[in-house]
């Protein structure tokens, strides 16, 4: 089915993309502290949000009310190299004054990948207070692999067929990563995909496209109750 009603923003440049991507982000932040007095916001990993990362650690923001979560993680420590915490840490959440409370990573150390996603559910269900169904993220970040892939929803995998859980065992090159099921992204207030480099165009044409197959583009299943944002830079949506 093609992705209805999103809404789609070619940036010039990366600046530019950051910029844009954080003028977003910082105006659902504002929103939604004003209204529920609390922000969730969960994160992507890979390599295009460290920039935003990194602008956003120079911002003056009422942090107490700001909660951290990832979309997925890499089946690694949190101090290593390819961890999502770590990048977010780095870039950003080391930066400022934010309760280390307010941080809740996904814990990949028990050595079994399904026992740290069941375990992460039972804390997004404790700290949404929500014993069933799919808890709501203010504000949900994605990025898109060359491949059409998001959070660590690959093409193929059985992880995009999970509809009873929150997280899930996603599979990369037979690496376990752990992700954010599809139910659980789609039910956020607002998604925003950000994505660029002409590595990306093809994918995106095919994720765009009135007639494509979801399983080999899972950027297509993303279709939330609440906003859908994609940012591209230009090299990105060159095929569009
Ligand atoms: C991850 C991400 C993943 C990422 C895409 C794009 O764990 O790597 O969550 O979904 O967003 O692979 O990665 P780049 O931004 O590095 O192109």
């Amino acid at each position: 089915m093609a992705i209805e009603n999103k809404t789609v923003e070619v940036l010039a440049d990366q600046a530019a993309l950051v910029q844009r991507s954080q003028e977003i982000i910082l105006s659902r932040l504002h929103t939604a502290i004003a209204s529920r007095d609390r922000f969730t916001i969960a994160l992507s990993g890979g390599s295009t949000p460290k920039p935003l990362y990194e602008s956003l650690s120079s911002q003056s923001l009422p942090w107490s009310k700001i909660h951290i979560f990832w979309g997925d993680e890499r089946y690694v420590p949190g101090t290593h190299q390819d961890s999502n915490q770590l990048m977010a840490r780095q870039a950003w959440l080391d930066q400022i004054e934010i309760p280390e409370m307010n941080i809740h990573p996904i814990n990949t150390t028990s050595g079994d990948p399904q026992q740290d996603a069941k375990q992460h559910e039972a804390e997004l269900r404790q700290f949404f207070q929500t014993e069933s169904g799919f808890p709501t993220f203010d504000l949900i970040l994605l990025g898109m692999g060359d491949d059409g892939h998001t959070a660590s929803l690959f093409p193929y995998t059985e992880a995009l067929s999970v509809s009873d859980r929150l997280i899930t065992v996603g599979n990369k090159d037979d690496q376990p990563r752990l992700t954010f099921t599809i139910p659980l992204i789609n039910q956020a207030r607002c998604v925003l995909f950000v994505v660029a480099g002409d590595n990306k165009s093809s994918a995106l044409k095919q994720v765009f496209a009135a007639q494509a197959d979801e399983m080999q583009y899972p950027s297509r299943l993303i279709q939330p109750q609440g906003e859908l944002l994609w940012l591209l830079d230009q090299a990105a949506a060159a095929e569009l």
